[in-house]
């Protein structure tokens, strides 16, 4: 069941007609809240069905994050994530119908080689589908990433809303050494810190991921900065909170990180209910008659029994 919308949205007010009936937040949806104080929600999907669980929250952004191909696909980083394989996630994802605004990652290898490479594929993710309407771009250090910021300013230029991405960037865990909080070993990485976030402002991005740096720092870029900071792993004074859906639900086995709060233990009670569906399967407890099977006719039967004794079955 769709919620209802907590107050009319800005997109609202004008639109062109829309093929579908459900309207999903705009970037001034967004903003708004921002300015009122209110703390932004956002949570991963790399699906049709967990979309739908996303879109029927009432969350307001849905990102379709590289993650998905460690949580999904099985690999062992976000580094082997195609475009193909991504986009066809983002159509499945996006077939989901809801309010909430569609935020697209640009997986490793998609923008790395040239800034025309980058705008390209931009464009094909937000082309995967109508729904999808920022992208999400992981960035280095202020003192040496010029060029992911040369490509942002450009997508900003051509009217692509880019949310920066700072801190633990996974697409960049090798030369971080691995996934490890950031900003907290030594004043210059701080400092670091502080100018990539206002740079990433500077360029146009319209909100910034702080992930995993120590909370008193994403406090103090948010309140430096004059558009959103998502955390996660970042703690409570950024204007809102990112999770990957499957740390949130509890649908793996293994321990998520510290920073993680699993709301459920999804992945613990599949494997409970299918080992309860395979042992009634094998005891003949499931299906049952009355409740899960099809009946016929009496006289349909009868007569279907009478005929089959002349045939050669
Ligand atoms: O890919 C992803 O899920 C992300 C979040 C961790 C922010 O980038």
């Amino acid at each position: 069941m769709m919620l209802p919308f907590r107050r009319r949205l800005v997109s609202q007010a004008r639109q062109y007609s829309v093929h579908s009936s459900v309207v999903s937040k705009s970037l001034l949806d967004l903003k708004e809240k921002y300015r009122c104080g209110e703390p932004l929600t956002m949570c991963t999907a790399y699906d049709y069905i967990t979309a739908n669980w996303v879109q029927n929250s009432g969350i307001d952004m849905m990102l379709l994050g590289d993650s998905l191909s460690m949580t999904t696909l099985g690999y062992d980083s976000t580094s082997y994530l195609t475009m193909d394989e991504f986009k066809y996630h983002i159509k499945s994802a996006c077939r989901a119908e809801g309010p909430s605004f569609v935020v697209s990652d640009m997986p490793f290898g998609s923008f790395e080689a040239s800034v025309p490479q980058g705008i390209t594929n931009a464009i094909e993710l937000m082309r995967a589908s109508s729904k999808v309407k920022s992208i999400k771009i992981e960035s280095g250090p202020h003192s040496s990433d010029d060029y992911t910021y040369k490509l942002i300013k450009e997508l900003c230029a051509r009217g692509i809303p880019v949310m920066g991405h700072i801190g633990l960037t996974p697409q960049r865990q090798h030369s971080l050494g691995g996934f490890k909080v950031q900003a907290n070993k030594n004043v210059d990485d701080i400092h670091d810190l502080v100018e990539s976030a206002k740079k990433l402002q500077q360029i146009g991005c319209w909100s910034i991921v702080l992930e995993c740096v120590p909370q008193r720092v994403a406090g103090y870029i948010t309140e430096k900065l004059s558009i959103p900071t998502i955390g996660i792993g970042a703690g409570n004074q950024t204007s809102g909170q990112v999770l990957v859906i499957s740390d949130l639900l509890g649908m793996q086995d293994q321990k998520p990180p510290k920073f993680v709060k699993s709301y459920d233990n999804f992945g613990q009670r599949a494997i409970e209910h299918l080992q309860n569906y395979a042992s009634e399967v094998s005891s003949r407890d499931f299906p049952e008659t009355s409740k899960h099977t099809f009946k016929i006719k009496e006289d349909l039967w009868t007569q279907f029994l009478e005929e089959a004794q002349h045939k050669k079955y």
